[in-house]
């Protein structure tokens, strides 16, 4: 008996790459019929570049100092997931726009988390402590993690999953971030797996599965 093709997965990620390494475990464990083909960075100094070569996967540094052109750094990452023959695009708290090329080309399979409820607390501006700080600020009794499809905008493409925690009087921006931390971790191999065992059907699902 042939084993089903595994579908491949490509990271682009900014820093500290704790989601894709959880992405990367559940899927050395089996847990998700998925193989990390390749990690892009914009940050040569990320912690992303040193899981993926501490991991063995292939990891490439593209960014405007690499690639001065925008629409020549959106091809090469566009060439870069295709040459690795990348089905589904994760991006792991990669703080960059996706250009248009690699858009079209990935259309409906590049997913985004974001650490709050969207769409509360999304947008330009709204990424890291920001987020946390605006939630605590305006008193939310929750927040949570979101996984969307991303579009040609901040956090605005269709969502495919939330997750919520509980704020507390006694959270601040930092001890709420890690509550958050806690489910996007969950969340993300959760909603893989409904993705891959088709729970959840991305609009171009045909063509990875
Ligand atoms: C996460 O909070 C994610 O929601 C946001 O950026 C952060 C990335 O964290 N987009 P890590 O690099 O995965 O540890």
């Amino acid at each position: 008996m042939t084993s089903k093709k595994k579908t491949k997965l490509g990271f682009l990620a900014s820093a500290r790459g704790s989601n894709m390494q959880v992405i990367i475990d559940a899927c050395k464990a089996d847990e998700l019929p998925a193989q990390p083909v390749v990690v892009i960075s914009n940050n040569r100094e990320s912690g992303a570049l040193a899981r993926a070569q501490a991991e063995g996967i292939a990891a490439y540094h593209l960014s405007s100092s690499t690639h001065p052109d925008p629409e020549q750094l959106d091809r090469k990452i566009t060439s870069t997931l295709q040459e690795h023959e990348v089905d589904i695009v994760i991006l792991a708290g990669y703080m960059k726009k996706i250009g248009q090329r690699t858009l079209t080309a990935y259309k409906g399979r590049i997913l985004n988390i974001h650490p709050a409820l969207l769409p509360k607390y999304g947008g330009a501006g709204m990424y890291g402590m920001h987020v946390h700080a605006a939630v605590i600020a305006n008193g939310e009794k929750e927040s949570g993690a979101t996984i969307h499809i991303v579009d040609g905008d901040y956090d605005t493409g269709p969502v495919l999953a939330q997750k919520t925690v509980v704020v507390t009087a006694a959270d601040t921006a930092e001890s709420l971030a890690r509550k958050v931390l806690t489910v996007e971790h969950e969340l993300y191999v959760e909603t893989l797996g409904k993705i891959l065992n088709s729970e959840i059907q991305l609009p171009d699902r045909g063509k990875f599965n």
